[in-house]
């Protein structure tokens, strides 16, 4: 088996990809996990995976972080507006250590959308293209957790607050995604290609239905001009560029920039994506 690295193997996405393809039959001897922290990693360690440093802050140690490397998982950074040099670093790397295969995690529709969000993914897109590395997108879809992650508050507000109106969301668990990434990781002829991976596309409205179904009491969604909700987030304590972000995502929600008619997401998996409902049973578990 080619040696497959992943960064950001602390993380939650990273973390599950590792697991997945652990899962599959990968040899641990075959992994490199890459972690900003190293020691947060000592689980997979324990496991036989081997453990390197890699923080895209530091580029000139990302090459030798990358010998033997054959195929690479860049997880995109979590801080928007330092994407750019982060992930040049890393590309750069990648090339200089002769990687044969970058998988990126890119966002749903970058081809097109207009989100604020998208525009360090767009750019990371081109600078790989632009590398001439061999490489496979993997345009993620929202996960089912951005809502689940604030439920409780959700409940205890009585009503799911956003800025979108009658837009739709594709939405699909963290793990369906990680799942994806580790099947392009360990398959073969996905270089070239660009996934546009997603769940079933809903309203907010339903995503409240469900929640409501769910737990058990009525938990309507509460739609809010774009600029009301910005304010109701600075005011929950979001800094204001966040609550920016936030606001522009439910805008660009209703132009439909987060819904993909298609099932690469089904077909990498192998089966449907998990349904919301599961998720969200989970969060409230
Ligand atoms: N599609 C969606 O709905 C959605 C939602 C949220 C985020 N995302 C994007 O998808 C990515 C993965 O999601 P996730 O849920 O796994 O996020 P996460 O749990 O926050 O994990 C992000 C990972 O990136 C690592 N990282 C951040 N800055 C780094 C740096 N300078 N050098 C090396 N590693 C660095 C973190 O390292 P540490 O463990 O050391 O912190 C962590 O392992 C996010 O980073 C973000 O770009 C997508």
């Amino acid at each position: 088996m080619p040696s497959i690295a992943i960064t950001g193997s602390t993380g939650q996405l990273g973390r599950a990809t590792v697991t997945h393809l652990l899962d599959r039959g990968v040899p641990a001897a075959d992994l490199v996990a890459l972690a900003r922290t190293p020691a947060a990693a000592d689980d997979l360690a324990a496991r036989g995976v081997t453990v390197r440093a890699f923080d895209y802050d530091q580029p000139e140690t990302l090459a030798p972080a990358l010998d033997g490397v054959d195929r690479l998982l860049l997880v995109s950074g979590s801080e928007p507006g330092r994407r750019i040099p982060q992930h040049t670093a890393v590309i750069e790397a990648a090339r200089t250590a002769g990687v044969g295969l970058l998988a990126y995690t890119s966002i749903l529709n970058a081809e097109t959308t207009r989100m604020q969000l998208a525009a360090e993914h767009q750019e990371t897109e081109r600078l790989i293209a632009d590398s001439g590395l061999p490489a496979v997108l993997l345009r993620n879809g929202w996960y089912t957790e951005n809502y689940t992650r604030t439920l409780d508050q959700t409940i205890e507000h009585g009503a799911l607050v956003g800025a979108a109106a009658s837009g739709r969301v594709g939405l699909a668990a963290r793990d369906d995604y990680a799942l994806a990434a580790a099947v392009v990781l360990a398959g073969e002829g996905h270089a070239g290609r660009a996934y546009e991976l997603s769940g079933p596309a809903i309203t907010l409205a339903e995503l409240a239905a469900t929640i409501s179904t769910v737990a058990g009491r009525e938990i309507p969604y509460r739609p809010l001009a774009p600029a009301d909700y910005e304010q109701l987030l600075v005011g929950a304590g979001l800094p204001a560029p966040v609550a920016a972000i936030f606001a522009d995502v439910d805008v660009q929600i209703d132009a439909g920039a987060l819904e993909h008619d298609g099932d690469d997401l089904e077909r990498l998996i192998g089966r449907p994506v998990t349904p919301v409902a599961d998720t969200v049973r989970a969060a409230l578990a």
